[in-house]
């Protein structure tokens, strides 16, 4: 049996442990069947809209909820709906951060579509657009159409494009024409100036902590954490802990979802250190803001969001969206208007996303359900 203090150790030592020197371990600990999508993404389904929703599906999404069924329609049409169960009420009260999962199935669909030569006829929220959440009216009715669409050459990504959650490598800085050319490919604003830069990585370690230390919003996503392989092929979403380390620590009960749920355990104290210590390791800031709050705002963000991870990866960059201080919850007010205020973002304009940006070594996928999953009756 190791002693609290080894198991502290480890506990520190774990995003170490999952990089490269755990490639034995992890293949015979990965779960692999909840990685498959990412394979057979780029196989013929002699169905063009199969083709792309097997693409659409490995999209970034809110604690990767995965929100999104599919009903097939007559033709070469399909209609999105969100799975209203898979919303995240807490940390995303409006279903704000859902809709902008959902923004980035729509734009990769459409890129995954142009590589097969369909362009899409997409009617947003052909119902109306919900209030303050989303509803079981359709996100989107989607017509595939047969012609000479131009590939994407973003598209070339889509299989590469990973949220990154570990330290970034300090000692390599961006250059300027680097960042400028990831920011205006669309439109995005950010910073790598070392002064905001810092006031940044405060700003979101602070953020952070209160998410993590509100009762409600750390548990639920403690309640979607998943510790190691079993857990992880049951259930192929919400926050994966793989590798050998994550899963001693939850075998021996130094890591679990109660650990997780309270502020003062082992588990959370050393824990904090540590996502505090990779936080600060960020080299870069970018952002995106609208002009309002518009679902349609929201569905946009998305596609912008999607198309700067795609653009972050062929740069070589790695990116992690860091959306605490953007979120709505009460307790996180002081957080949200000091962030549009430093970033110069005032109502009705709003920040959309904001994420961590810098070189870094792959870390590896996220699991996914599988494609025939997301199909419903319409
Ligand atoms: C609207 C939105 C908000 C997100 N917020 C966060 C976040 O705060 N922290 C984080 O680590 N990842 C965040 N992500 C990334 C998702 O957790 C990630 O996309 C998902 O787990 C799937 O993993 P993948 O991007 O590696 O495929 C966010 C993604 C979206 C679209």
């Amino acid at each position: 049996m190791l002693s609290r203090r080894g198991l502290l150790k480890i506990g520190a030592a774990s995003i170490t442990v999952l990089g490269v020197g755990s490639v034995a371990w992890w293949n015979t600990r990965s779960p692999t069947a909840a990685y498959a999508p990412w394979a057979i993404a780029g196989k013929s389904f002699g169905d063009p809209r199969l083709d792309a929703l097997a693409y659409a599906i490995l999209v970034p999404n809110p604690h990767n909820r995965q929100p999104w069924k599919v009903a097939l329609n007559d033709d070469l049409g399909l209609s999105l709906y969100c799975d209203l169960e898979r919303r995240l009420p807490d940390t995303d009260p409006f279903d704000r951060q859902i809709t902008i999962g959902l923004g980035c199935f729509l734009e990769a669909l459409r890129m995954a579509a142009a590589n097969k030569g369909y362009s899409l006829k997409v009617n947003a929220f052909p119902e109306g657009e919900p209030d303050s959440r989303l509803d079981q009216r359709p996100i989107a009715q989607v017509e595939f159409i047969k012609g000479d669409e131009i590939k994407d050459p973003l598209f070339e990504q889509m299989l590469f494009r990973h949220t990154h959650r570990f330290d970034f490598d300090t000692s390599r800085e961006i250059a300027p024409d680097v960042f400028q050319q990831l920011l205006s490919s669309v439109g995005a604003k950010g910073s790598i100036a070392p002064t905001l830069r810092d006031t940044l990585r405060e700003q979101t370690w602070s953020a952070m902590k209160i998410e993590l230390t509100t009762p409600r919003t750390v548990t639920e996503s403690a309640l979607l954490t998943r510790f190691g392989k079993q857990e992880i092929i049951a259930n192929p979403d919400g926050l994966s802990m793989t590798g050998p380390a994550f899963e001693l620590m939850n075998k021996v009960g130094f890591l679990t979802q109660e650990s997780m749920m309270n502020p003062n355990s082992s588990a959370m104290q050393s824990g904090f250190a540590s996502i505090k210590a990779r936080m600060s390791t960020a080299m870069g800031y970018v952002w995106l803001d609208s002009d309002n709050n518009s679902r349609t705002a929201q569905l946009n963000a998305g596609k912008q969001w999607l198309r700067l991870h795609l653009k972050a990866t062929e740069l070589g960059l790695a990116m992690q969206p860091l959306s605490q201080a953007l979120q709505e919850f009460p307790e996180m007010q002081g957080s949200y208007q000091q962030l549009h205020s430093l970033l110069d973002v005032a109502a009705p304009a709003r920040l959309q996303m904001l994420g961590r940006i810098g070189y870094a070594t792959f870390e590896g996928p996220s699991p996914r359900w599988p494609l025939e999953t997301i199909f419903i009756r319409a």
